[in-house]
């Protein structure tokens, strides 16, 4: 007995010293994938203390939806505990999630809709034998606007020696794909072009290759010449129809020949416009100086040998209603009603003609309302004024964004600062109202005797791609706006296949610009995109036929963010002529398969991973994609053709990293 006893004592000895309490802070939080900021550790979002209803917590994480963080704890941990609550910091917003656990794949606790000013809500499970924990916020049910999120007093009890550490499922190595180009000339760029009778035609012939070199066009319509220096095509075609050119880029290696197809009518952005645009980059610290820049740094990187070609000023070059910048004040506009820019961008036609010297088209940005979403002046009332303005400058595409235009709808007063907020909806979601506003411009726009592309920027209201193309749009948000997170691009990805039957040469669904490379609406920083992210964002937007604006300092582009923006195989995705937008056609687990059917009759095909688990697939399904009889298999990111299969016997091996994409084409051979 006495012995027993003893030992019982030993045992119970061990067990107090070997189980310790370890502290979810103590981990690494950099693992966790958030809707928002930076994952915070024993600080609200906004690195201030962390306080749920008064009461204030020294430890823990701040985070906010839709958040996860998966922590492996190998069978160690006995429990984990916590307190959980949106954080005050938000007051006056209206923030709802829900926290959760996951134990192994399943769900074993949730705090159900948490809103602001709820009391922390104390969460303590059993973790006996589990591997791996993850703890999640789901947005409420009300989108994840404001919703900071704590796990206060966050911990573990484990037996024995911390071992228990978090992990990303999803890497964060960038790797490089596509291949460097040959030395021999390759013509890249699109393979029609729109222009009106009569309009200013500035078309650059672009190509890949050792320089110098030169260029050609034979067959070229009446009242264009090219300059062989740098391959700018311009004048005026006076006659309809529809011209078919042989472009030819010649170096010392030897000369790339191709057509291009001029169709002089009616239509113009007969493919996705690409280029650059200041908002994601620059946001309201956008001037002209920046915006030349970013336009030699295209240049001079070389991204323009691939087809990138306009530079877009966005909100900011308009004086501002409220701003305390003595830059962004002054006049909103002369005796007759023309826009004056501000001081940081002075003379619009010197910088036209700048961006234009290089081979670039530029663009600009207003809002149909009295107001930007910035606070700048908007088009309400001067339409005409600002269409002809535009024209004058030589401005070659407009973005036009609702902003404060519920509130002309509304009855408030357009004057008054007090009065007009910067961002409303109200209206948006009825037909006639939504339409009328880009009416008026479109008409405008179109009296111009210059072609301008007009891009309506009303994030999808009243289902825009069924009346854009009736108001000339050429393209048209069909969604809030994006961030560089995975949560933004995976739920705009997601919600682009209603709209997908209104895309055509001429018009666009547009999810929104890229958030590659350097980003942060004034506050630089990495796309907090992964790697894998990074290529499924671009493969996606290319199979959308999406307008591919870049959002990031052109001047700080690393080799991982120009590899994603010169893959002339993805990028001739997204130009294709056809100009079909991809859909879905099948979904296995959360792996999504996108099918686009491209012009010479083959396809596009998207395996896109939203999931946070690789996928290793023996692929069969080719009937449920369109596919059928012998194909060779193209991967386009590599630039390799995988493999043939012959859709009823063979299958294809299909692996995809977490959040990761397999871009390929499918070609039918006899
Ligand atoms: C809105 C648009 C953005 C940007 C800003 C500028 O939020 O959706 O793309 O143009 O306005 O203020």
């Amino acid at each position: 007995m006495k012995k027993f006893l003893y030992a019982m004592a030993f045992f119970l000895f061990t067990l107090s010293v070997s189980a310790q309490t370890v502290w979810l802070d103590q981990l690494d939080l950099s693992a966790a994938t958030q809707g928002y900021g930076v994952p915070s550790k024993n600080k609200s979002l906004d690195g201030k203390p962390m306080t749920i209803a008064g009461q204030v917590f020294e430890r823990g994480f701040g985070t906010h939806a839709v958040s996860s963080l998966t922590v492996l704890l190998d069978g160690k941990a006995k429990s984990f505990s916590a307190q959980v609550g949106i954080d005050d910091e938000v007051k006056g917003h209206d923030p709802a999630a829900d926290f959760e656990l996951y134990a192994d794949g399943k769900k074993i606790w949730s705090s159900g809709t948490m809103r602001l000013g709820d009391a922390a809500k104390s969460c303590n499970v059993t973790l006996d034998g589990v591997k791996k924990l993850e703890l999640v916020v789901a947005d409420g049910g009300n989108g994840n606007y404001y919703d900071h999120a704590d796990w206060a007093n966050a911990k573990f009890e484990i037996n024995g020696a911390n071992t228990l550490k978090t992990f990303s499922p999803v890497s964060n190595v960038p790797y490089i794909l596509t291949p460097k180009a040959l030395a021999t000339p390759k013509l890249t760029g699109p393979k029609v072009y729109g222009v009106r009778p009569g309009s200013p035609f500035q078309f650059l012939v672009t190509a890949t290759g050792d320089r110098p070199m030169t260029f050609s066009a034979k067959g070229l319509p009446k009242g264009l010449t090219i300059n062989p220096k740098t391959g700018i095509i311009t004048g005026k075609v006076s006659q309809t129809g529809t011209y078919t050119v042989s472009l030819a880029a010649k170096n010392a290696k030897g000369t790339a020949q191709r057509s291009l197809c001029i169709v002089c009518g009616d239509r113009i952005a007969l493919t996705p416009p690409m280029g650059w645009n200041s908002w994601n980059c620059f946001a309201n610290e956008v001037s002209a100086d920046k915006v030349k820049r970013a336009a030699n740094a295209l240049v001079k990187s070389g991204l323009v040998n691939h087809g990138w070609s306009y530079i877009n000023v966005d909100d900011f070059w308009e004086n501002n209603r409220d701003s305390k910048d003595p830059s962004l004040r002054g006049k909103f506009r002369d005796e007759a009603g023309y826009i004056i820019p501000n001081t940081r961008f002075g003379d619009m036609k010197a910088l036209a003609d700048y961006v234009h010297g290089l081979g670039l088209k530029i663009g600009l940005y207003s809002s149909p309302g009295p107001w930007t979403c910035g606070g700048c002046a908007g088009s309400f009332g001067y339409e005409r004024q600002d269409a002809e303005s535009y024209a004058k400058w030589g401005f070659d595409y407009l973005k036009y964004d609702w902003c404060s235009y519920g509130n002309v709808i509304n009855g408030l007063p357009e004057n008054d600062p007090n009065k007009v907020s910067s961002l409303s909806y109200n209206g948006g979601n009825e037909l006639n109202t939504a339409i009328k506003p880009y009416k008026v411009m479109g008409d405008y726009l179109r009296k111009q005797p210059r072609d301008i592309v007009y891009s309506l920027c009303q994030y999808g209201m009243s289902d825009v791609w069924k009346w854009g193309d009736s108001v000339s749009g050429n393209c048209w948000r069909t969604t809030n706006d994006i961030t560089d997170t995975w949560v933004s691009v995976k739920n705009i990805a997601l919600d682009q296949d209603k709209s997908a039957a209104w895309a055509k040469p001429g018009n666009w669904n547009d999810p929104d610009m890229l958030v590659v490379g350097t980003v942060g609406w004034g506050n630089p920083h990495k796309s907090k995109l992964k790697p894998d992210e990074q290529y499924l964002h671009i493969s996606l937007w290319s199979l959308f036929s999406a307008p591919l604006l870049i959002g990031c300092d052109m001047e700080q582009l690393d080799d991982f963010t120009y590899n994603l923006l010169t893959n002339d195989e993805v990028i001739e995705v997204n130009q294709d002529s056809l100009g079909k937008q991809a859909t879905c056609l099948q979904t296995i687990g959360e792996l999504r398969i996108y099918v686009k059917e491209l012009e010479d009759g083959t396809k596009a095909v998207g395996f896109c991973n939203f999931g946070l688990d690789s996928v290793d697939l023996s692929y069969k399904d080719f009937a449920k994609l369109g596919i059928s009889g012998k194909q060779i298999v193209r991967d386009l990111w590599r630039q390799k053709n995988v493999c043939k299969v012959s859709t009823w016997n063979d299958a294809l091996s299909v692996k995809i990293p977490a959040h990761g994409v397999l871009l390929y084409k499918f070609t039918s051979v006899k």
